[in-house]
């Protein structure tokens, strides 16, 4: 299998979607890019601004366009944001050239990872963890069925679910690299 086009990984608040997807990258040798970052950099806003003045939607049509322009990009790795795949617009782009990650993980983790955080609006409220379960029952059916690859990331560090991913996408990489180090050594 030689690598895709693109890499995009989904998946809910606290799965690890932007530190793994930077880490993943750097390996595969591609462009990191991470939807939510790309809509605040383009808004000069924060998330939790915008969905303060233009609601849930005007930031879900942000991320509608946004995940179209960035579908098009080649030798990405795509972080995008938990609820991406709510519109079915989406996801055709989401789908468009690439595989497909679900970065599937516990709802203690999710709250754990997302405790202190106050930059994802729908968890500030007296029940965090409530939320994300409901989320979690909505969209793990939506997310298992995008997605080419399912990995489990509770109790794994980024460093292992990257190798782990390596794997799956490009079963050839490390023997790759395994085999220009030793080649390199040889010419030392
Ligand atoms: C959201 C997840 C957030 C962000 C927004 C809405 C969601 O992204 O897009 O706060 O609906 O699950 P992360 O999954 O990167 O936290």
């Amino acid at each position: 299998m030689s690598l895709p086009k693109r890499v995009v990984l989904v998946g809910p608040m606290g799965a690890g979607k932007s530190t793994i997807g930077r880490m993943l990258a750097k390996e595969l040798g591609y462009r990191f890019l991470d939807s939510d970052r790309i809509i605040e950099e383009r808004c000069g806003a924060n998330i939790p601004w915008i969905f303060d003045v233009e609601g849930e939607d005007g930031f879900r049509q942000r991320e509608t366009a946004m995940l179209a322009e960035l579908s098009q990009y080649p030798q990405t790795v795509l972080a995008t944001g938990g609820g991406a795949i709510m519109r079915e617009e989406n996801h055709a782009h989401l789908k468009r050239d690439a595989i497909v990650v679900y970065l599937k993980t516990s709802i203690d983790q999710q709250v754990e990872r997302t405790r202190r955080d106050r930059n994802r609006p729908l968890l500030q409220n007296d029940d965090p963890a409530a939320v994300l379960r409901n989320l979690f029952a909505i969209r793990d059916p939506i997310y298992t069925e995008l997605a080419d690859i399912v990995m489990f990331t509770d109790r794994k560090s980024p460093r292992l679910v990257v190798r782990q991913l390596v794997n799956r996408i490009n079963p050839r990489t490390p023997k790759h690299k395994r085999q220009i180090r030793k080649e390199g050594r040889n010419h030392a």
